[in-house]
């Protein structure tokens, strides 16, 4: 190893040298894996706690080769559960996938901005930041809704991202407001991450892809099909949006076994059991947010499937989740600093939580 190697890897200073500039003060989108944690109950990553993988009966036939770039059955499979016609349709590996894909295709770096509505989803702004994206950052109102005057706000904006039920509010939007927004901003995409829509269905603003070429809907089976670990998501767009983003996509984004798995979470017993996780976690849910209620804290509408919950002290309340071994999510946002998001889980988990918080309001 020449002197020149061995000095610039104990010093880490090729990379930076090599780097895109923009991406020295970037900070990583903060996962929950990153993150990392100590626990037995795992509540901060809006996960699903139920694992379904044995009622796939997955098969792995034709795993020496190459996948379909989009295979057939699961974009069939895809279009019978949400409705939308196969060519509005794209799989690949989770939302987040998408996001990336939507940015690397109509926005130019160093030139163009997307917008977002914070307290949202980190990665639509971290997604942009890692291609020298610019980021509109704007702000929900106080009641967590769109600000009236987007078209002005927005200016040349490529893509607009609304979180809807929003992340980590738990927070809703109309369906009236995202379609007024829709028609207000004809040359530019509207991009709806309906990422827990399956928790609150009628907000649902995928059945007007057929009405406006600006939309874009997002969906995952991370969530509500409890299929976080297989990295499966959608985009639903008009053909030509679709058709320009398969310019970009990877040759295989979908890996055979994923495809496999989420084609079956979404046969007629996939649905259904998902139908039954998701009446079951809305239930415990509540229950949750009765409690945190109960414990003194305020909450948010919970419209999916995580509570965010916030505190008047909020040392004491990490504290006993930390001493009893539940990870939830805590925020470096200052709008969100007295908060703390908790996903729904099982029976059991949910019990625990909440004879944790009672004994306090005794
Ligand atoms: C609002 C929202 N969109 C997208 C994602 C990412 O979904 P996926 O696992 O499909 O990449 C998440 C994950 O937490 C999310 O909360």
């Amino acid at each position: 190893m020449s002197e020149n190697i061995r000095e610039s890897r104990s010093t880490g200073k090729l990379a930076q040298r090599l780097a895109r500039p923009e991406l020295l003060s970037l900070e990583p989108y903060q996962s929950a894996r990153r993150i990392g944690g100590q626990g037995d109950i795992w509540i901060n990553a809006n996960e699903s706690p139920f694992n379904n993988a044995a009622l796939s009966g997955v098969k792995l036939n034709g795993i020496n080769r190459y996948p379909e770039c989009q295979p057939p059955e699961l974009i069939s499979a895809y279009s019978d559960y949400s409705g939308v016609a196969k060519e509005c349709i794209i799989a690949g590996r989770g939302a987040d996938e998408a996001i990336e894909l939507l940015i690397r295709t109509f926005c130019t770096p160093g030139k163009d901005s997307i917008a977002c509505f914070g307290p949202t989803y980190g990665m639509y702004a971290i997604s942009a930041k890692t291609f020298n994206v610019g980021v509109n950052a704007l702000s929900l109102t106080g009641d967590y809704q769109l600000p009236q005057d987007i078209a002005a706000r927005i200016g040349n904006t490529k893509l607009v991202f609304i979180c809807n039920p929003n992340n980590p509010t738990g927070t809703v939007i109309d369906k009236a407001s995202i379609e007024r927004v829709i028609t207000q901003l004809p040359d530019t995409l509207v991009v709806v991450d309906e990422a827990y829509i399956e928790f609150c269905p009628d907000y649902s603003v995928a059945d007007l892809i057929d009405k406006y070429d600006n939309l874009v809907v997002l969906r995952t089976l991370s969530k509500a099909f409890a299929l976080a670990g297989a990295r499966c998501g959608f985009m639903l767009a008009s053909p030509s949006i679709c058709e320009m983003v398969m310019r970009v996509i990877a040759p295989y984004p979908v890996p055979l076994p994923v495809s496999l798995l989420a084609t079956s979470a979404l046969s007629e017993q996939g649905i259904n059991t998902m139908t039954e996780q998701v009446t079951s976690l809305k239930a415990c849910g509540a229950r949750l947010s009765n409690a945190l209620q109960g414990y003194g804290a305020k909450v948010l509408p919970a419209n999916g499937n995580f509570v965010l919950a916030q505190f008047d002290d909020i040392s004491a309340i990490q504290e006993i989740l930390l001493s009893n071994g539940i990870v939830a999510r805590a925020y470096g946002d200052p709008r969100l600093a007295t908060c703390i998001r908790f996903s729904f889980s099982n029976t059991d988990e949910t019990d625990f939580l909440i004879k944790l918080l009672a004994p306090v309001t005794a």
